[in-house]
């Protein structure tokens, strides 16, 4: 069920340039990051609206993948509140920053949510931004 959020949030998302069809590997989610209890799942009337995953790094850092949003539901705040929660958790975890890979659409989205933009990372469909927030108030 959010592997389908995932793949009908990213073929909307990118519908002339379907990267995640080329690379189908960018659609999996991974089991143990469901087993470590690392993803957070947002309902709405009781379904899964939309999903996020926070991994923690060995410099004191911690990734955020996603969020991905059911796409009927896109700009009803899903994805700020998936954020917000990541970085609640990220804190938990001792993170002193929270990072994301982001593409060329989702920089405004991420940008909104209080990240700057720090650098760039090859991924296997180009290079993208790589943009954090820090968590230390
Ligand atoms: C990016 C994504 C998660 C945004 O989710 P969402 O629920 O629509 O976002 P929200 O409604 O919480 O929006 C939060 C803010 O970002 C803004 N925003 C959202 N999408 C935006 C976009 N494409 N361009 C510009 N601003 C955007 C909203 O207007 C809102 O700003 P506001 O508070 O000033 O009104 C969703 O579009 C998605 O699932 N995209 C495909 C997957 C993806 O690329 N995920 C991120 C990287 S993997």
């Amino acid at each position: 069920m959010l592997e389908e959020i995932q793949r009908r949030a990213s073929l909307k998302w990118d519908a002339a340039q379907p990267e995640q069809v080329q690379h189908p590997q960018t659609l999996t989610l991974p089991a143990d990051h469901i087993a470590a209890g690392l993803v957070i799942v947002f309902e709405h009337w009781g379904e899964p609206a939309g999903f996020a995953v926070v991994v923690p790094r060995d410099d004191g850092r911690a990734d955020i993948d996603g969020p991905f949003v059911e796409p009927d539901l896109w700009r009803t705040g899903i994805g700020r509140k998936l954020v917000e929660e990541a970085a609640q958790f990220a804190r938990a975890l001792e993170a002193g920053e929270l990072v994301a890979a982001a593409n060329a659409r989702s920089e405004p989205f991420y940008a909104k949510c209080g990240f700057k933009a720090t650098g760039t990372v090859d991924t296997t469909h180009g290079p993208v931004s790589v943009m954090s927030r820090n968590l230390v108030f």
